[in-house]
């Protein structure tokens, strides 16, 4: 299979005539194959969205059918998105705002569609400033990890960790600026083909460590409970207010409606198809997310711990479960580093979003990437303080829909449930009604048949009624 993967395209830019100097060090001007593009969307795709928030917001959203409408989100909206975004960005052949603006005017629609460029690269920019927060998480649990500190731990004792470490402003800090440190230096080209490098071996050893973790979970006793807790819905426990939520993280976990797929689109050699590599990125994202939820909930009812615990889900549970196992702090340093690796290789394509716009307007790769990592290192300063100095400002308390949130809540509230939502559903309305069908369908062939009716209906109206219900 693999052998085929690479024998399947093995065209890279330089045996076509494309300037030497436009390529990208993290990126090849043409990814060299279907399989790299694959593993860098994967990589994007595959990250803190899966193994993080998946599972805080299943317990959160009581379960069952919150996954069931995540699935149902990532299926009929989420995949044929994903092929649009790719679709754009290879024709566009520039940034996420330089394609939009590219394809609207080949279209000869309103300059205004560059817009839906702009909010996407402003989403990822505010994701990518607190998901650096989230990540630098990983580290102090890569050191505790390696001390052996987790063997034997119980319940408590972890949470008491994890409070520690975010009450910690100075901790956080560093190891924000570290993780933000690393997205700059890939970003800028320091680490050439660093990228295909982290995502085609690191990804798949993270897989088979959760499917070790999953083995181990499986023998606490509570498995059948955590299968049922996931799987079976009980819709009383579905809000509007969760659907919504299902839905930004449809998004968020694929890495939509925020360019990246868009500007890793513009690096896609034109005769791969577009849409079976959108399904496999989409079932391998999934994948990991089901089975992170699997390796974690055993765990959390074996011990009592709370479903609904929030972001500290994960660093609450697992080290728990390291804590018992034979090897366990060998496998919990894997399992951080490979965290660590995983988010990385999503941070980078937030970042790419801006940084490839940047390139465009004349800015060298490396300012825009430094200059670009700055500043969301400076905003995300401000969702480290939420954590711990700033518990207690929540600025739009006015609203009822906002009440209690602190800045980090509403930074990841306006990128999920409404920038990266918008951003969907005029993406859905440009390709759907907007760009030619012929156009559509030279990018997506056979394909074509079941995306359109999809994307030109199906998901805009799914997008609608969700806001609908949330704004009623
Ligand atoms: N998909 C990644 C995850 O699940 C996060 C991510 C990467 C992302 N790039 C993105 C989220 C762009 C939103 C926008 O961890």
């Amino acid at each position: 299979m693999l052998g085929y993967l690479f024998a399947y395209n093995i065209i890279n830019r330089s045996s076509q005539a494309v300037p030497q100097n436009k390529l990208t060090p993290v990126t090849p001007a043409l990814w060299s194959s279907r399989f790299v593009f694959i593993m860098a969307a994967v990589g994007s795709a595959v990250g803190l969205g899966n193994i993080w928030k998946f599972p805080y917001i299943t317990g959160e959203n009581g379960g069952g059918a919150f996954v069931l409408v995540y699935l149902v989100c990532i299926a009929i909206i989420g995949l044929p998105l994903m092929m649009s975004e790719v679709m754009l960005g290879r024709r566009g052949a520039k940034s996420p705002i330089g394609s939009m603006a590219v394809v609207a005017k080949a279209e000869g629609r309103s300059p205004h569609w560059v817009g839906v460029g702009i909010m996407a690269t402003l989403a990822a920019f505010l994701i990518l400033s607190f998901y650096s927060v989230i990540a630098g998480w990983t580290m102090p649990y890569i050191v505790s990890a390696v001390s052996g500190q987790f063997s034997g731990i119980s319940a408590q004792s972890t949470g008491a960790l994890f409070e520690d470490l975010l009450a910690s402003p100075w901790q956080l800090l560093m190891w924000h600026s570290l993780f933000m440190g690393l997205t700059i230096l890939v970003s800028a080209g320091g680490v050439r083909h660093g990228l295909e490098n982290a995502v085609t071996k690191l990804m798949p050893a993270l897989f088979v460590l959760l499917l070790i973790l999953v083995g181990y979970a499986a023998t606490t006793g509570h498995f059948g409970e955590a299968v049922s807790f996931l799987f079976k819905p009980n819709f009383s426990a579905l809000t509007a207010e969760s659907i919504l939520v299902a839905l930004g993280h449809a998004f968020f976990t694929l890495s939509l409606a925020s360019g990246a797929m868009m500007a890793y689109g513009a690096y896609l050699p034109k005769n791969v198809s577009i849409a079976r590599t959108a399904v496999v990125v989409g079932v391998m994202d999934t994948c990991v997310a089901l089975l992170a939820g699997l390796a974690i909930f055993p765990i959390v009812f074996a011990h009592g711990l709370a479903a609904g615990e929030g972001p500290g889900l994960i660093f609450v549970t697992l080290p728990v479960a390291f804590g018992q196992m034979p090897g366990g702090s060998f496998f919990a340093t894997l399992f951080f580093v490979l965290l660590l690796f995983a988010a990385w290789t999503s941070s980078i394509s937030m970042l790419e979003s801006l940084v490839s716009y940047l390139n465009e307007k004349g800015i060298s790769r490396v300012t825009a990437a430094i200059g670009g990592g700055l500043a969301a290192w400076l905003v995300g300063i401000t969702t480290l303080l939420s954590l711990n100095v700033w518990s207690d400002f929540t600025p739009l308390d006015m609203f009822a829909r906002f009440e209690g949130k602190t800045l980090f809540d509403l930074y990841d509230y306006l990128t999920a449930n409404i920038m990266m939502p918008v951003v969907a559903l005029l993406i859905a309305l440009f390709v759907g009604w907007k760009v030619n069908p012929e156009h559509s369908k030279a990018e997506l062939g056979a394909w074509h048949k079941v995306w359109f009716p999809v994307i030109r209906y199906l998901s805009p109206i799914a997008l609608l009624i969700v806001f609908y219900f949330n704004l009623k």
